[in-house]
């Protein structure tokens, strides 16, 4: 990517993950993921825009017929070199988000063009997750068991001090058990693994290892993330039902192939930006206040290693004209403008 030598491109990406969680955060707790989605796609897909790039969109909102915006294979940016993949979430956790639920974030990750894998029609994967000081101690092919035992090993610690975060799934009933067996503890999570693969990425975090079976674009997503935080990924498909199963296989996916952090996001130079909507274990959730919003992002390049918490001040006039200029509109007291999500 030649183009990039001194360009840190998630410098700019944070302006596009703080504007959706600004949007998503108007409807933290009211109930509807569907509006909280929709208003972080629209403010993600307007700051994209403003981007000098020709960007690819391989994991986004799904297929265009379903997504009207950041469907998949999309072109974003001004069209520009460099030439990019970009994979986004502008809200990864709209159930969170709904409910007011801790962890929802927005997530961009952008590479050189080819550097992602495209799940093409597969949906879920089995991923296993750990830090940097654990990452050669595991191996999904082996038992669960096994694996805590080495990371707990890895890490010089009990196996009873080790903990396991992952999804609250009936898929997992079984994992459950088996991790429990071995005197682990369990934090279950009711959604959002990409900030679960973060957390269990980030060295000195409380949990040592994620495991189960979650979404194909969020371990793309937590690669991304991986490749510039350090730790590792090892991922399987694991496709959930027989429609799935057949479309993989005609897709001809090898549901065998260990997929590590490399193969979900190759190349040299990664992008990562996130910024909280609701306060998590990592970030901090949007606030607004009379004077406007606060935000707190994590802002990563691989090439470099440099990881940022960026604190974000939205002064409300500056919120307002930006807001208008989007064309997303607010005025103080107005209803909530519909399918926006966004009012002060
Ligand atoms: P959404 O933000 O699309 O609601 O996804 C949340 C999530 O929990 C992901 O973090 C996770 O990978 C996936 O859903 C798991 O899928 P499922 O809810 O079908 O088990």
């Amino acid at each position: 990517m030649s183009d990039f030598p001194d360009r840190n491109l998630a410098m700019e990406l944070v302006r596009v993950t703080e504007a959706a969680a600004l949007a998503a955060a108007r409807w933290v707790g009211r109930g509807d993921k569907l509006a909280a989605d929709k208003g972080a796609v629209d403010a993600m897909r307007s700051m994209l825009g403003r981007i000098e790039m020709d960007g690819l969109v391989v994991i986004g909102e799904g297929e265009k017929d379903e997504a009207p915006m950041l469907f998949n294979g999309e072109r974003l940016g001004t069209g520009e070199p460099p030439e990019v993949d970009i994979a986004v979430d502008p809200l990864e956790g709209t159930t969170l988000c709904a409910k007011g639920m801790p962890n929802a974030i927005a997530v961009i990750a952008i590479a050189e063009r080819g550097a992602m894998f495209d799940p093409g029609p597969c949906f879920y994967m089995e991923k296993l997750v750990t830090d940097n000081e654990a990452a050669m101690a595991i191996d999904i092919e082996r038992p669960i068991e096994d694996n805590i035992r080495a990371v707990a090993a890895a890490k010089g610690k009990p196996v009873n001090e080790t903990t396991v975060i992952m999804l609250d799934r009936k898929r997992h009933d079984e994992a459950k058990a088996r991790i429990r067996e071995t005197g682990a503890r369990i934090r279950m999570i009711s959604d959002g693994d990409v900030a679960g693969a973060m957390t269990a990425a980030r060295e000195g975090s409380a949990i040592d290892l994620l495991y189960g079976i979650g979404g194909t674009p969020e371990g793309v997503l937590a690669a991304a993330a991986i490749r510039c935080l350090g730790g590792e990924i090892q991922a399987r498909l694991a496709p959930q039902d027989e429609t799935e199963l057949a479309a993989v296989k005609e897709h001809g996916w090898d549901l065998s192939r260990v997929l590590t952090r490399r193969d979900l996001v190759s190349g040299r130079d990664v992008f990562f930006a996130a910024t909280g909507v609701t306060d998590g274990d990592m970030l901090e959730g949007v606030r607004y206040g009379r004077r406007g919003a606060s935000t707190q992002s994590i802002v990563m390049r691989s090439r470099s290693g440099t990881v940022r918490i960026v604190n974000g001040e939205h002064n409300r006039e500056k919120l307002e004209s930006y807001l208008k200029s989007t064309g997303l509109g607010l005025s103080e007291g107005a209803p909530i403008p519909a399918g926006t999500g966004i009012t002060l």
